[in-house]
C-alpha cells in the first residue's frame, strides 16, 4: 500500500503543473482527489496511482462527454463502480499516440529523401506525418485536404519548410506497438486523450484513419535490443533520420547510453541524425543546454553522429502535445 500523503501530493502537483491552463475539468478533480480521502485510500489499493491511469481509466468507463463533473461526482462514481475502474487500473497502463507532435518534428527535419526510425513509435501515427496538414500561423504545409489538421502557433525563427520533404522509407519500433485494427487498444489511445481535448481526439482520429487504409510498420521491439537490426535494413540512398517523442523517460539513464551508443556505433557507416523531443530533465545532455523553464515543455534536440562522434543542438522548446513551438 503507498503512502496516501504521497498520493495526495502527487495529484496536487498533476493539478498544477499539467492541469492547470490546460483543462479545467481535470484540474477541478484532480485537486477534488488531493482532499478526498475515500478516493485516495481507493486509489492507494492499485498497483500504479498515476493521476493519468486513473483518469484515463474512468473516461473509457463513462466515454469523453459522461466523465464525472465534480469531486462529488467522481467520489459517487468510484463508490459505484470501483471493482470496474480497478479492474481496468490494473490490465492498462497509460499510452499515447500524439500527432501533434509532428509539428515540432517537421521543421527539424533535414532536407530528403529520408529514410524514418522511429523507437517508442505506439501506433505509428507520428510516421505519417508528411500526409498531415499543418498550420504555422499563416504558412501552410500539406495537403489541405487531409484527415488530420495540425495547428501549431510558431515562436522565433523557426525554420518552416517549403515543401514536404520525401519520405522513402519508414518503420517504427515500440516494445508494446498498437496495432490500429484493434478496437480494444484504440478506445484505450482514445481513453487517455483528455476529455474538454477535442482538436486533440479528432487529429488521433483522422490520423487513425489514416494509418486503417495504409498502415506503417511498427515492429515489437526494444530500443536498445532491437535497433541494431532495424538500422541494418535502412536504405543507403536517404538521409537516416532516428526520432521519438515522449519515449525515453521510460528507459533508465544507462539504456539511454546504451541507445545513443547504437546511433553512434551505425554512423561508423553512415550518418545518422537523432531528433529528440522529450521532456526537459529526461536528457541531460539536451537539460544542460536549456533555459530555465517556468512551465512544462518538452525539448527539441537534433544531434548529428558522423564517424562515431556527435554534436547536440538544442533546437527548440516545444508544448507537450505540439500547441507551440518556440525556437531558440
Ligand atoms: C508516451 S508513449 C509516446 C508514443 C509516441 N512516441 C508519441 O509521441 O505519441 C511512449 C511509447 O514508448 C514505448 N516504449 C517504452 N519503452 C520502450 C522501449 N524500451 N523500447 C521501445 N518502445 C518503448 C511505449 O510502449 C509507448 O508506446
Amino acid at each position: 500500500m503507498v503512502d496516501t500523503a504521497d498520493i495526495k501530493r502527487r495529484f496536487r502537483k498533476f493539478a498544477d503543473l499539467e492541469c492547470k491552463g490546460y483543462s479545467d475539468l481535470y484540474y477541478q478533480l484532480a485537486l477534488a482527489v488531493s482532499e478526498d480521502d475515500d478516493v485516495v485510500g481507493f486509489i492507494a489499493g492499485m498497483p500504479v496511482t498515476q493521476p493519468n491511469l486513473f483518469f484515463a481509466s474512468i473516461q473509457l468507463l463513462t466515454g469523453s462527454a459522461g466523465m464525472p463533473a465534480t469531486g462529488s461526482d467522481l467520489r459517487t462514481f468510484v463508490k459505484q463502480r470501483g471493482r470496474e475502474i480497478s479492474a481496468v487500473m490494473r490490465w492498462r497502463r497509460t499510452q499515447t499516440n500524439e500527432v501533434g507532435r509532428c509539428a515540432v518534428l517537421l521543421p527539424a527535419l533535414p532536407s530528403g529523401p529520408l529514410a524514418l526510425v522511429e523507437v517508442g513509435a505506439s501506433a505509428g501515427l507520428c510516421l505519417l506525418l508528411d500526409r498531415f496538414h499543418y498550420e504555422y500561423g499563416s504558412t501552410r504545409i500539406g495537403a489541405a485536404s487531409s484527415p488530420v489538421q495540425l495547428r501549431c502557433t510558431a515562436v522565433g525563427p523557426v525554420p518552416l519548410p517549403g515543401a514536404m520533404p520525401q519520405i522513402v522509407w519508414r518503420r517504427g519500433l515500440d516494445v508494446s506497438p498498437i496495432d490500429v485494427h484493434d478496437d480494444d487498444a484504440i478506445r484505450w489511445l482514445m481513453a487517455c486523450v483528455w476529455p474538454e481535448h477535442h482538436e486533440r481526439r479528432r487529429r488521433l482520429e483522422g490520423a487513425i484513419d489514416l494509418a486503417r487504409a495504409n498502415p506503417p510498420t511498427v515492429s515489437a521491439g526494444d530500443l536498445v535490443d532491437d535497433l541494431p537490426a532495424m538500422l541494418a535494413e535502412v536504405p543507403d540512398d536517404a538521409q537516416l533520420v532516428v526520432f521519438h517523442s515522449a519515449v525515453l523517460s521510460y528507459v533508465s539513464r544507462n539504456r539511454q547510453q546504451a541507445f545513443a551508443e547504437v546511433l553512434a556505433d551505425t554512423s561508423t557507416r553512415r550518418d545518422v541524425v537523432w531528433l529528440a523531443n522529450e521532456a526537459s530533465g529526461v536528457i541531460p545532455e539536451m537539460t544542460a543546454l536549456a533555459p530555465s523553464l517556468s512551465s512544462l515543455r518538452f525539448l527539441l534536440g537534433r544531434t548529428r553522429f558522423t564517424n562515431g562522434q556527435r554534436h547536440d543542438d538544442l533546437l527548440a522548446l516545444a508544448h507537450p502535445h505540439g500547441a507551440e513551438l518556440a525556437w531558440l
